[in-house]
């Protein structure tokens, strides 16, 4: 790259979204674990969840996403150079997730991986699909955050089972006019947070055995309230330091898309960075918490509404397991 080279601005071309058709209510889950629709509701703001149906994986969620989305971004399948799935639900451990996706979708030519940073997943995943794409070497990337939680919870733990739902969103990246798509971004992780959402066995650290599979590690597991406290500080903070450098403040954000983990957290969150209730995007009502998939499918949902203006400001932001955090801040 010469030195005087611009590298080209990447933003949204198109996004698309699925949830399996299945609904389990709050009132369902009374019936599994000793919970209620009313503890549920005033502790977290979820109603209902989608859960995939017998045989349906991560994979089959994020396709038909990502179907969605090439078609909302009027591009053919094949002519996507790059997939990155984001996911910590995948359909296997080897192949990667990306990789059904892509045979699904009818696409050759792109390659494909899978990334792993639990609910930041779609936040790290646009991030890198970003730079592959400004560096001129690639032209259209589709990004999914793609999750079959249901696959790895258990039923029978009611500080876990009544947070999370399945379901999967997608957009395709590319070049688009010079001072919109994606402004800025910022990543973090901490490790020392890694016992605080954790699947704790079925990998090289406890492999699969029968003891492992006894003591319920293949599901998992949350220390609620530390990561509740963490997400209340590190989401008003992570938009802080993605406007910085971009000449914007948090009063120019139009549409605040949140991980949809806790409707406290993303109360608080509006509350620092002093945002009315209208400019939060909520959805967890009705999806509960599908990690990685939060983000996508709000911005899908919000976009097909129509209510994205052109040069509206967009800031997403996650946090989860690792622990990690992103934002990225884009114009539209
Ligand atoms: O995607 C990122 C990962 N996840 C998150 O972001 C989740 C972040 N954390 C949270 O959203 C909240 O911490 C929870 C919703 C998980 C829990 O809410 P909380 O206000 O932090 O409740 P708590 O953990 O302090 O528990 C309060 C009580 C406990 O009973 P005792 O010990 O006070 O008698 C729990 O046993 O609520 C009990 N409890 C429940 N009761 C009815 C926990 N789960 C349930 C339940 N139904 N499902």
């Amino acid at each position: 790259m010469s030195a005087n080279h611009r590298p080209p601005a990447i933003g949204i071309l198109g996004t698309g979204s699925y949830l399996p058709p299945k609904v389990l209510t709050n009132f369902d889950l009374e019936k599994m674990v000793d919970t209620t629709d009313e503890w549920i509701r005033t502790r977290t703001g979820i109603r209902e969840r989608h859960i995939v149906e017998e045989g349906q994986a991560c994979s089959d969620l994020g396709a038909e996403a990502g179907r969605r989305a090439c078609e909302a971004a009027g591009v053919d399948p094949e002519e996507i150079d790059l997939i990155i799935c984001a996911t910590f639900t995948p359909d296997t451990f080897c192949p990667s997730t990306a990789c059904f996706i892509q045979h699904k979708i009818g696409n050759k030519r792109a390659f494909a991986y899978d990334l792993s940073a639990a609910c930041s997943g779609f936040s790290y995943a646009v991030t890198t699909a970003r730079h592959f794409l400004a560096s001129g070497l690639y032209r259209r990337a589709l990004v999914i955050g793609s999750e079959a939680m249901s696959r790895f919870i258990n039923w029978k733990d009611r500080n876990t089972c009544v947070l999370f739902g399945d379901g999967a969103g997608a957009v395709v990246l590319g070049e688009v006019p010079e001072g919109k798509g994606i402004l800025s971004e910022y990543l973090g992780a901490d490790g020392e947070g890694w016992d605080q959402i954790i699947i704790p066995g079925c990998g090289s650290r406890r492999p699969a055995t029968p003891d492992a599979l006894e003591q319920n590690l293949q599901y998992l597991e949350m220390k609620g309230n530390d990561v509740f406290k963490f997400a209340v500080r590190i989401v008003g903070e992570a938009v802080e330091k993605a406007l910085a450098g971009t000449g914007l403040t948090q009063a120019d954000i139009d549409w605040l898309i949140p991980h949809q983990a806790n409707i406290r957290i993303i109360e608080a969150a509006g509350k620092r960075l002093n945002l009315p209730k209208e400019r939060l995007v909520v959805n967890l009502d009705r999806t509960g918490n599908t990690s990685a998939a939060t983000i996508p499918i709000a911005l899908d949902e919000i976009v097909r509404e129509g209510k994205v203006k052109d040069g509206d400001i967009v800031a997403l932001v996650a946090f989860g397991g690792g622990l990690t955090w992103g934002a990225n801040i884009l114009r539209w």
